[in-house]
């Protein structure tokens, strides 16, 4: 494996308290504390838009599933953990789903190269441990032959999350066959592989994460991709702020892309709660829609809710928009075929335009 400019994992990512604050922990299940929910209820949220007009065509209950491929793969699961081989490592992290019995032998998981071991809170003292000593803190991956960097983050993260190269096939072929140049808007975008994905295809993005530390990683992703050339403009601000005072300037998007945590904090400490705050921001992506929007896609690995909620609440701001509403989850199987792991929830609009 190539090495030379990587930095050693061990001493930032030990902790797990660290980037707390612009929470780079992608789906934390941090319930949030008394001061959080104070501060929240200071954040005082406009009155919710009214919506006139049909209620959109829809599906439910629609998996996605993302096959295996040379750059990842789920090997297996269970015993609440799941094996993975991400480029060249096998990675063995805690899965929580994965209540059943594991189908490989002890002695196949026993090769992962990386285990996240201890407390499986998000914000407990769960840290690496790695078989070889010379295991850096980022290696070589690629998606469709984009290259980008896997990643040992704090939280037991890797810096991707591959269920979601089934939307991102979908961006891929909704931006390359438009017939007019494309506006994308990545909310919540963590290391950018969607922003990188749509700017490759041809589309002009811009991305918006909380986290200095995440905007830095999405940044060696694009130089690690030779994507520097393309139209993204790298915002570090609060999602909710930011689409805010875009709606003041008038901006509209084609493209809206939003994977909100459970629970978050903005660069200024501005506290996101998916269950408060989500409707007020989607009122915001409603009013952001350019005139012949393509798609929003919204995904939640807030397992509180059921598919339902999220279809329910973008039909309503989607409401008299000419277009469908498709909800269901996103899941992985097994390498070997059979069982299947689900991830998350998604819910998108999808105008008569847009290729999928
Ligand atoms: C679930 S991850 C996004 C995963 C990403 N879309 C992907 O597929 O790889 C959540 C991201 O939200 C960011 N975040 C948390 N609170 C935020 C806020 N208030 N405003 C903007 N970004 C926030 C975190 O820094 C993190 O990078």
């Amino acid at each position: 494996m190539a090495k030379p400019h990587y930095k050693s994992a061990r001493k930032s990512d030990r902790s797990s308290k660290a980037n707390r604050r612009g929470s780079v922990a992608p789906d934390s299940k941090r319930i949030a504390g008394e001061a959080d929910t104070k501060k929240a209820a200071e954040q005082s949220l406009p009155p919710r838009r009214r919506y006139q007009g049909e209620r959109l065509k829809e599906t439910t209950g629609v998996v996605l599933e993302s096959p295996a491929s040379a750059d990842y793969a789920l090997l297996d699961s269970g015993d609440g953990e799941k094996l993975e081989r991400y480029g060249s490592l096998l990675i063995r992290r805690p899965e929580g789903q994965a209540i059943w019995q594991p189908a490989l032998a002890a002695s196949e998981w026993q090769k992962a190269d990386a285990v996240f071991t201890g407390d499986t809170d998000e914000e407990g003292q769960g840290r690496w441990k790695y078989l070889h000593d010379d295991l850096a803190e980022t290696w070589p991956m690629s998606f469709d032959g984009l290259k980008y960097f896997g990643r040992f983050t704090s939280f037991r993260h890797t810096g991707v999350f591959p269920e979601q190269a089934a939307h991102w096939h979908a961006l891929q072929k909704a931006i390359g066959s438009a017939t007019r140049p494309v506006r994308m808007l990545n909310l919540f975008g963590y290391t950018g592989l969607a922003s990188l994905i749509a700017a490759r295809a041809g589309a002009e993005v811009t991305h918006v994460d909380a986290s200095k530390r995440a905007i830095g990683w999405a940044r060696e992703n694009q130089l690690f991709a030779g994507l520097e050339d393309r139209p993204i403009r790298w915002i570090c601000d609060d999602a909710v702020k930011f689409c805010a005072r875009e709606e003041r300037r008038g901006n509209s998007y084609d493209v809206i892309l939003l994977d909100p945590p459970a629970y978050g904090r903005g660069p200024k400490g501005e506290v996101w709660q998916l269950f408060t705050h989500l409707p007020h921001m989607l009122d915001l992506v409603r009013s952001l829609q350019s005139k012949n929007p393509l798609m929003t896609v919204l995904t939640s690995y807030a397992i509180r809710a059921s598919h339902f909620a999220i279809h329910e609440i973008m039909q309503e701001v989607f409401t008299g928009m000419e277009g469908r509403i498709e909800s269901g989850e996103l899941i992985l199987r097994h390498e070997s075929g059979g069982r299947a792991l689900s991830t998350s929830m998604y819910s998108r609009f999808v105008s008569p335009e847009c290729v999928l």
